[in-house]
């Protein structure tokens, strides 16, 4: 049995393309894959060459290409690439590729190497809305998501032509999200990813909320959202449905994850108490104020020039501690599962584990998961973190990308409530 990678670094991952036009924005997934340093092998469709020629995918690859199973027949590539794989992204997926996975065709060097792999697989469709909506399709796509086949939803926007609707391909950086996501998952017994949160909800907070001085100005921090998206692209691929909290995030929606925007603390804190009664878990992970202005001055703030030396007194109120809030107003249900995060520096003679020790007992939230900041991480790919339980006991521990460190806490939520999975 091969060892599971532990990101992108080093990982073998086979790049299917389908024939559609959105075949281009697979060079950019090619990309950052290969720069994130995976070894990739990238077999497109015979179709998919009209979109996007060998030569292309070569150059970003550093492989040749091959798309019959008569190429390199003296090497057995049909059964080579697919054993080899250590993850499968197909992207874009027609209709008709989607019809060939279902039943099981192996009449191209993709759709044999699919036959082969025990790697998890997961499919980016893209097409019209019409065939996207197509009852043969909506089938096939139940029918791989069954067999444990990933296949992602495509997004809504603008389509090849004047129409838009649901069909898109999601952009690369969310396609590369999906595959650190799958290539990091927990693995079910025959090697794809262990889908234990289906039918679970998980409503997750990300990002930095913004607290407006005036109209031009805020106070906010320096969260990306990085860590929370980790998280939403984690429950994604092990099978839940993701409604994301996003405070102030530019970063690409998860495909299928339901997006609320949000900038302050109260109104992040208004959508997590409308919201929090329908999920299986809340998942704070976003940086919430813990101070707002007092007052928001309609105008904006001046100097006093008289003596050119004046600082305005921004007078601050106290925000909701929502996590305590949410933990309080379960009143001792089991549902749903909550989950913090706590960013600690360390302060005199208290270590940072200590703080985050008394503060899991303090929120009293199902699970604690403590960052170390002290080296800093905000922006960072990668993370290093604890997770604690209300009494402020070690439950895990997890190092390494952000997505690691997302599976290693859903691991631990998902053993809250095994019945449910
Ligand atoms: N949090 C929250 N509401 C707030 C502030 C924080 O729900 N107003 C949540 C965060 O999303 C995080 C957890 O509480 O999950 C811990 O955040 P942190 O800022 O570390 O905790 P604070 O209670 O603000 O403690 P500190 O005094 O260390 O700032």
């Amino acid at each position: 049995m091969k060892s599971l990678p532990r990101s992108l670094e080093g990982a073998r991952v086979l790049v299917g393309i389908g024939g559609g036009i959105a075949a281009y924005k697979t060079a950019h997934l090619v990309r950052g894959l290969v720069a994130e340093g995976a070894d990739v092998r990238v077999v497109p469709t015979t179709a998919s060459l009209e979109f996007v020629g060998a030569a292309t995918w070569e150059a970003l690859s550093h492989h040749p290409v091959l798309t019959s199973v008569f190429e390199d027949v003296d090497e057995v590539a049909h059964v080579r690439f697919g054993q080899e794989a250590d993850l499968v992204v197909i992207a874009p997926a027609t209709a008709d590729l989607l019809a060939r996975m279902r039943i099981g065709r192996a009449d191209d060097m993709l759709t044999a190497s699919l036959l082969v792999t025990r790697a998890p697989v997961v499919v980016a469709p893209a097409m019209h809305t019409e065939m996207w909506e197509h009852d043969s399709v909506r089938e096939n796509v139940a029918m791989l998501r069954e067999r444990g086949v990933t296949v992602l939803e495509p997004a809504v926007g603008r389509l090849t032509g004047p129409d838009s609707g649901a069909g898109r391909l999601p952009e690369p950086e969310a396609l590369l999200d999906a595959a650190r996501a799958a290539i990091t998952a927990p693995r079910d017994g025959r090697g794809g990813i262990r889908r234990d949160l289906v039918g679970r909800e998980l409503l997750i907070t990300a990002g930095g909320t913004r607290e407006d001085l005036d109209p031009v100005r805020f106070l906010a921090n320096h969260s990306s959202g990085k860590q929370g998206w980790a998280l939403a692209h984690a429950a994604l691929v092990r099978g839940a449905r993701v409604h994301l909290v996003a405070a102030n995030v530019a970063l690409e929606t998860p495909p299928g994850a339901r997006r609320t925007d949000v900038g302050s603390a109260a109104e992040l804190a208004a959508v997590v108490a409308e919201q929090r009664g329908q999920a299986d878990a809340l998942v704070m992970a976003a940086a919430v104020a813990d101070f707002t202005a007092a007052e928001r001055s309609e105008a904006k703030i001046k100097k006093d020039d008289a003596d050119g030396e004046s600082v305005p007194a921004i007078a601050l109120r106290r925000t909701e501690d929502i996590l305590r809030h949410s933990v309080l107003d379960r009143a001792g249900a089991a549902r749903p599962a909550i989950v913090g995060f706590a960013a600690e520096t360390g302060a005199g003679a208290s270590s940072a584990l200590e703080l985050a020790r008394a503060k899991a007992r303090r929120k009293a939230a199902d699970l604690l998961v403590f960052n170390d900041i002290s080296a800093g991480v905000f922006g960072a790919a990668d993370n290093s973190v604890r997770v604690l339980d209300r009494d402020g006991e070690e439950v895990a521990r997890a190092e390494g990308s952000k997505t690691a460190v997302a599976h290693a806490v859903l691991d631990e939520l998902a053993a809250l409530h095994p019945e449910v999975s």
